[in-house]
């Protein structure tokens, strides 16, 4: 999720730290920390930025060759001093950084607080610091065995460096689902979530394995074991790319990063909350509210833009799995129009950056009528989030790129587990269904990782159309959200104009816009109504409008029919949002970089619409 830097030489670690945070701040966070070892542990930390922590420091003792430092990405615990890192174990002898998510940190803790353990943060990490510790104390093992055997135990993303006052000429880092890079300096080591604060030092890198260990010594060569205490050997790149291309892991623009980050994306958004193996699915942050959604009269869900979209695709999974009835209002309109409301409805509010101006003034009227307010945000401690009752993170992680993507699919993945949680408790869903979807949505983020593979034969099709004046995109049924979606992202980033329409709205007038001129996308991936969307892609042939249709693997009939398919993995109809907006969101970028627009920022556009 943020950043972690770490030093182990001859220099003085401080500056090399302040430097290396600087080099991730393009990753977004909401607070920054440092820890040295100089013959006891000096550490500071600061809700806000590096700068902020350089200041709070100012002339204070940052003596020292060993140190670590992190820019936090909250996910569990506000964006505050207390839960901003390096943390403290219970001695104070022993200190973490960390990137990701443990899942388990609540069973953890439980067992924890049971020994006698207290805690000072709301944070997950600082339970692995107090496991660590427990477990050097009481089962007499050193640093290195200590992290071992508790990574053992948990479950979850993370990226660590752990450092000890008693230990002071070594740095322990290891990770799961969340990048380390250890540099290879002369006499000196680096470790850091990219190489952006690493390539200045050196260009040795290794990029260690999940569950891999790094056990980083003064004078010593570097040696890695896995948590399980096999050894490894370090394999030593040359890093190539350059500042800027690392920043984006080498990606051109930070929009094709997300876009790709979208597998890792999801399954963040799922960690915790999916738990196949026991068959359930829940979302924590929400359920003390459970019983207000389960008996709600009606659900309103209340957004703006791409978040808007995918609370229109809300709509569909909750009325038709859970059989509640749902209203999908555009934020801005909702707070003016004097909506009827009161203490029975329950307001979902969807914002990546939990900062939307109209949508907070949104959550405010309907808070003003008595509605209980849900909020998924991805932004930790944002206004919308503190502003709810409860709330579910999406977890996608810093969103750079103005047009937003990994941060639409991480909404859907939420509201699918909400509309299945919410079925699961009414009763309105067959249980072996139920199962069935679980598991099936399990595996969308591998069936997103195939989709990622079409993105050269989607540049060629970008190639094809990237004249366009104009664009129709057509979806029915969960498909329609999709279209919308898919032509707000061509208008934003390539300033074609384009509509998302419903396929059988067509009839209805603008068909009168179709000829051969007219670029059609078709989201085809229904199952249910088929035959109709057919039909639609029929009425805009017979009208000489160029069909693209997306659709599923190996439909041939469709894929006959349009002018340009493009074939994306089959899953349940309820979760193609998930699918087959990826296709949509690679043609909108590589048209928009063909323009030779801006793509990460967009004229016009802010990230984050603080404004009416
Ligand atoms: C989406 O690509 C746009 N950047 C914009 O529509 C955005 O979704 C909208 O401004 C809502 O932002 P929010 O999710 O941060 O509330
Ligand atoms: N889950 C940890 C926290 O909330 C780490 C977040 C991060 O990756 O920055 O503090």
């Amino acid at each position: 999720m943020c950043g972690i830097v770490a030093y182990l030489g001859e220099r003085q670690a401080y500056p090399i730290l302040m430097k290396g945070l600087k080099r991730l701040e393009y990753r977004g966070y909401d607070s920054a920390g440092v820890a040295i070892l100089d013959g006891e542990m000096l550490l500071y930390k600061v809700k806000g930025k590096v700068a902020e922590l350089v200041a709070s420091i100012g002339k204070k003792k940052t003596s020292g060759t060993v140190g670590m430092a992190h820019t936090r990405w909250a996910t569990h615990g506000e964006p505050n001093e207390i839960n901003a890192h390096p943390h403290y174990s219970p001695t104070h002898n022993l200190a973490i950084i960390h990137n990701g998510i443990i899942e388990n940190y609540v069973a953890l803790k439980k067992e924890l607080l049971k020994r006698g353990y207290i805690f000072q943060s709301e944070t997950d990490t600082e339970v692995l610091i107090h496991l660590i510790e427990d477990i050097k104390l009481n089962e007499r093992v050193d640093l290195v065995n200590a992290v071992q055997i508790a990574l053992k135990q948990v479950i979850g993303a993370y990226a660590i460096v752990v450092i000890s006052k008693d230990d002071p000429d070594i740095l322990v880092a290891a990770r799961k689902s969340s990048p380390l890079v250890i540099g290879i300096g002369k006499k000196e080591f680096f470790v850091a979530s990219d190489a952006a604060p690493i390539i200045e030092h050196t260009s040795d890198v290794v990029y260690l394995n999940d569950e891999e260990i790094a056990i980083i010594q003064k004078n010593k060569p570097l040696k890695i074991k896995t948590i399980s205490d096999i050894e490894r050997t370090p394999y030593i790149e040359k890093l190539e790319l350059n500042l800027s291309k690392i920043e984006k892991s080498g990606f051109e623009h930070f929009m094709l990063k997300e876009i790709f980050e979208q597998p890792h994306s999801i399954r963040d958004s799922m960690r915790g909350r999916l738990k196949i193996n026991e068959g359930i699915v829940a979302l924590g942050g929400i359920l003390d509210y459970e019983q207000k959604l389960i008996n709600a009269r009606r659900i309103l869900i209340v957004a703006c833009g791409t978040s808007w979209h995918a609370g229109l695709v809300g709509e569909y999974l909750i009325e038709e799995l859970a059989r509640i009835p749902v209203e999908v209002e555009y934020a801005s309109e909702f707070r003016y129009r004097k909506p009827v409301i009161n203490e029975e409805d329950v307001v979902i509010a969807i914002s990546q950056s939990g900062e939307t101006a109209d949508t907070l003034a949104a959550i405010e009227l309907a808070k003003s009528k008595g509605a209980t307010i849900i909020g998924i945000c991805n932004v930790v401690g944002s206004s919308i989030a503190r502003a709810t009752h409860a709330g579910s993170y999406t977890h996608a992680g810093p969103e750079i790129g103005v047009a937003s993507t990994k941060a639409f699919t991480a909404q859907v993945t939420i509201l699918v587990m909400l509309a299945l949680r919410l079925a699961y408790k009414r009763g309105t869903l067959p249980m072996s269904q139920f199962y069935q979807l679980l598991n099936e949505l399990d595996g969308i983020p591998e069936k997103v990782e195939k989709t990622l593979l079409l993105n050269d034969k989607i540049k060629k099709l970008a190639e094809i159309f990237k004249d366009s004046t104009n664009a129709l995109y057509l979806g029915r049924g969960y498909n329609f959200p999709v279209a919308l979606e898919g032509a707000l992202k061509l208008k934003e980033i390539s300033y074609i104009h384009a509509e998302g329409y419903p396929a059988a709205e067509m009839k209805h007038g603008p068909i009168a816009l179709i000829d051969e001129n007219m670029p059609v996308v078709v989201l085809a991936t229904n199952k249910t109504i088929y035959d109709k969307v057919v039909t639609n892609i029929q009425e805009v042939k017979a009208r000489k409008g160029i069909i693209i249709a997306i659709v599923n693997e190996g439909d041939k009939t469709i894929g006959e029919m349009a002018d340009y398919s493009i074939e994306v993995p089959e899953t349940e109809e309820i979760f193609t949002p998930l699918i087959s907006t990826i296709p949509l969101q690679l043609f909108s970028y590589h048209m928009a970089v063909l323009r030779g627009c801006n793509v990460d920022q967009p004229r016009n556009l802010a990230k984050s619409v603080t404004v009416e």
